[in-house]
């Protein structure tokens, strides 16, 4: 019998409307344009506003998009997996709620938290039930409004992180096409350099730990970076040696934007040139689980039937990882 493979076959983004500007957060921190665009190569993120607007409202919109894209009835859907670390609230998963919004009724549906790594998580998560032949169309999102956790007083955060979602559709091929290959690791004690101190079950909310700033992102970042750039190249050589693939086969290299100094250097190492490097990072920062999905998407014209991509991600956790994807289909 054929080997079934997991294929994307749709995939859209969704990024809210409100630009933050290195120019803005000069108003709010002591930074300025010059040192952010050096440093990190953003220039502005999106920022999702208004009242009661959770990650589903990122998810669910990229969802809809999909749905119409691919001609998809929401009711044919069997699965939706949604990788974030700003979930709307702790329970129930926001999977459930961007379901809910979707009209996708006969799907079941789940968070997975893996910071920037949740897209890859999520998308081999999806891709193994596809394979066992038991999911016909699955849908996964990386979503995050990491404007939630973020704390507008530490410039050493604020400047690199923004809103955004991206979804794609998961569907069996008997094709040498799709999810071909995937390593994904974590190590926990990664955990002090890059975490959220207080609102989980160790420290629940108190007076105390609101006053302390305890409820947003906390980053040591020299350290994230070296173990990024790091554990990205080596997973990244570890997949295409394990397929054979040199940076001559590699169509597109989709890394985890965080850092245009990290990205560049993973390139580096991979022996991967910067033409085939995506990145939107100037233009959305990062957006955690979302880049992935959101470089895909942008780049979705330039991709070609049997281009081969490497995807890879790091993040907290530590969490990292590389997934194969042979492109499945031409620009339409
Ligand atoms: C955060 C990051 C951009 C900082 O860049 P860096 O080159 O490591 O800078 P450093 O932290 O060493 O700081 C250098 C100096 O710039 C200052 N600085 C930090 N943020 C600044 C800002 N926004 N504007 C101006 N100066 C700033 C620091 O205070 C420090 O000053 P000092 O030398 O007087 O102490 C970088 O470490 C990074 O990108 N880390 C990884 C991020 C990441 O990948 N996170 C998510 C994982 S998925």
């Amino acid at each position: 019998m054929d080997k079934i493979r997991a294929m994307i076959t749709g995939i859209q983004g969704y990024v809210p409307e409100y630009r933050l500007t290195n120019k803005e957060l000069e108003t709010l921190v002591e930074t300025n344009d010059e040192w952010i665009t050096s440093r990190t190569g953003i220039k502005e993120r999106r920022i999702l506003k208004g009242e009661n607007q959770g990650t589903s409202v990122l998810g669910a919109e990229a969802v809809k998009g999909l749905l119409e894209k691919t001609n998809t009835d929401p009711l044919d859907v069997d699965l939706i997996i949604c990788a974030t670390v700003t979930p709307d609230m702790p329970f129930p998963a926001t999977a459930n709620i961007i379901a809910d919004k979707v009209g996708a009724k006969n799907s079941y549906s789940f968070d997975i938290s893996a910071a920037c790594s949740g897209f890859l998580y999520a998308l081999q998560m999806g891709s193994q039930f596809i394979q066992t032949g038991s999911h016909k169309k699955v849908i996964v999102i990386g979503a995050d409004k990491m404007s939630s956790i973020i704390d507008y007083k530490d410039r050493t955060t604020c400047i690199l992180f923004g809103d955004g979602a991206g979804a794609v559709m998961l569907e069996p091929t008997t094709e040498e096409l799709g999810v071909m290959d995937a390593i994904l690791k974590s190590d926990g004690s990664g955990a002090p350099y890059l975490h959220m101190k207080a609102g989980g079950s160790r420290k629940p909310a108190t007076h105390q730990t609101v006053e302390a700033r305890e409820h947003f992102a906390y980053q040591e970042g020299s350290t994230v970076f070296k173990f990024a750039v790091t554990n990205m190249a080596d997973v990244s050589a570890e997949v295409m040696e394990r397929n054979n693939l040199s940076g001559d086969d590699v169509a597109w290299l989709v890394p985890h934007q965080a850092n245009k100094r990290i990205i560049d250097a993973t390139a580096n190492r991979m022996g991967v040139g910067p033409e085939k490097v995506m990145m939107n990072i100037e233009n959305y920062g990062n957006t955690t689980a979302g880049t992935i999905p959101l470089c895909l998407w942008d780049y979705e014209s330039q991709l070609k039937k049997g281009d081969n991509l490497i995807l890879a991600a790091f993040g907290g956790g530590f969490t990292w990882g590389s997934v194969y994807l042979k492109w499945g289909y031409d620009p339409k």
